[in-house]
């Protein structure tokens, strides 16, 4: 295709989404329902399915007739649907952060958002104001008897699995120091060394930058933990392992802090891309690998920007990983409505494999997909090892950048694909992949995903055959969720 072939299909494709539509999910939750059973409106809940899908994301973005600048600066709101029987039961609860209550009563903003969000005051308001509102609204997993709220720049917030009342701010059996960061990305390991883990992470950053590496066994217990220093500011919001490797990639970008003390910008808005800088990818042994003892490796990583990873393994002297590449940061200006964007000016999300080879050092990239998605995962069984297949959230169309629309399975070998789509008026989330209990094939077994109906102006949960994306049934929530971030499953 011609670059202006290109550029037509791309600004047809921008054509064809409602921003209206896509906008109308960013409204306040004002109920909080408890054991609801949802309503099937097509297809059968396999009974297979037994297990609790949790989300979290934004839930309040208004306070006051103030809105929040991002959407990332939402107050958490974790929703759980139990699956028992061909049956599900829905609940939500806000979690109840100190900073949530107060504000709950002053009934408007007190702290700055990371991603942009002032309070009203101006400059002189927000000026050395560094208090950071732990929002809690980034992922929720289940770690021993506890569901933890993750958010990336402070502790987790523990909450009941049942009931999703909140406990409070947890240092995870005294694990954490006050207020340490502890990333809203754990990975699971499914079991390289026998038993499942989970392995995740604490990052502190400044000129240089502290990685505290974690693994948990199932009941919560740290069983590994080092303690890694490297040269560099470092966003890190997401990682990846392998059986003897934890990788984080250091993206190439530019933190100026400036702004941000004076009250100008927020703490996200003060990172600048830097194309002249040098990307890394820092390996740290894991504990019980080969290597497991030894200094982390640095090696150099190819250009673009990253938030999210899909997966990585281990072939010979290399080391695989696939992320999801942005030509550059994708961010909000402190003058622009996040309701408003304009699609076409930020970059779309594209799959990559990027083979590192750890004695030459040399770097090969590959493009699995030029279409836009996010929200990419395996099968839970093959975290750390080769998967064939993944499952991701797409834009409904071929190029471009466009809202998520479509949840497309990928075969990563050869690029076959399966997609369903709730174009035009429906917009999907991050979708979670649950293998078979009865079947050995690594693509057997059941997509969710929250789906936004701006028709309905309400949430619907869609379940999909995983391997043919075959839609299997339709439950409507009798509430509406905002664009969401990330879950998991609890089974
Ligand atoms: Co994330």
């Amino acid at each position: 295709m011609t670059q202006s072939a290109l550029n037509k299909s791309a600004s047809k494709a921008l054509e064809l989404f409602n921003k209206e539509d896509w906008a109308s999910s960013y409204c306040n939750v004002e109920k909080e329902l408890s054991n609801i059973e949802l309503k099937i409106v097509s297809g059968e809940v396999p009974r297979e399915l037994s297990g609790v899908f949790y989300r979290n994301g934004p839930g309040r973005l208004e306070r006051n007739g103030q809105w929040v600048h991002h959407p990332f600066d939402g107050d958490g709101m974790v929703v759980s649907m139990q699956f028992e029987n061909g049956e599900v039961r829905f609940s939500n609860r806000f979690v109840r952060t100190k900073e949530w209550e107060e504000e709950e009563k002053a009934g408007k903003f007190l702290y700055r958002g990371v991603f942009g969000t002032q309070k009203r005051g101006g400059l002189l308001a927000n000026a050395f104001d560094l208090r950071l509102k732990n929002i809690a609204n980034t992922n929720v997993v289940k770690l021993g008897n506890e569901l933890l709220a993750l958010w990336e720049a402070s502790s987790p917030y523990a909450l009941n699995p049942q009931t999703l009342e909140t406990y409070g701010i947890s240092n995870l059996k005294g694990v954490l120091e006050p207020g340490e960061a502890f990333s809203a990305h754990p990975r699971f390991d499914p079991g390289h060394y026998g038993a499942s883990r989970m392995v995740t992470f604490g990052v502190n950053t400044g000129p240089k930058s502290t990685i505290r590496l974690m693994e948990f066994d199932n009941d919560g217990k740290l069983i590994s933990e080092r303690k890694d220093r490297f040269d560099g500011f470092a966003f890190l919001h997401d990682f990846a392992i392998t059986p003897n490797w934890s990788l984080f990639l250091q993206n190439a970008i530019s933190f100026n802090p400036l702004p941000f003390l004076i009250g100008q910008r927020s703490a996200a808005q003060c990172l600048t891309s830097n194309p002249g800088k040098q990307s890394k990818l820092w390996l740290i042994p894991r504990e019980g690998g080969s290597y497991s003892g030894q200094s982390p490796r640095i090696l150099n990583a190819p250009e673009g920007f990253v938030f999210h990873h899909l997966n990585a393994w281990e072939e010979g002297s290399e080391i695989i990983l696939e992320s999801i590449y942005y030509k550059d940061f994708p961010s909000i200006k402190p003058n622009e409505d996040f309701r408003q964007i304009s699609f076409e000016n930020i970059p779309e999300g594209i799959l990559k494999r990027c083979r590192f080879n750890l004695d030459t050092q040399n770097i090969k990239i590959k493009t699995l997909s030029n279409q836009c998605c996010e929200f990419a995962m395996v099968n839970p069984n093959f975290q750390g090892i080769r998967a064939e297949y993944s499952w991701m959230a797409t834009a409904e169309n071929e190029i471009g950048n466009a809202p998520l629309q479509a949840i497309k399975k990928l075969n990563l070998s050869n690029g076959k694909k399966y997609s369903w789509s709730a174009f035009p008026r429906g917009f999907v989330s991050e979708p979670l992949m649950i293998p078979s209990r009865t079947s050995n094939s690594e693509d057997d077994g059941w997509i969710v995903v929250l789906v936004w109906n701006s028709e309905r102006v309400a949430s619907d949960l869609v379940i999909l055959k995983a391997n043919t994306l075959d839609e299997q049934a339709r439950l409507e929530l009798p509430i509406g969720i905002p664009h969401g971030l990330h879950g998991s499953w609890a089974g």
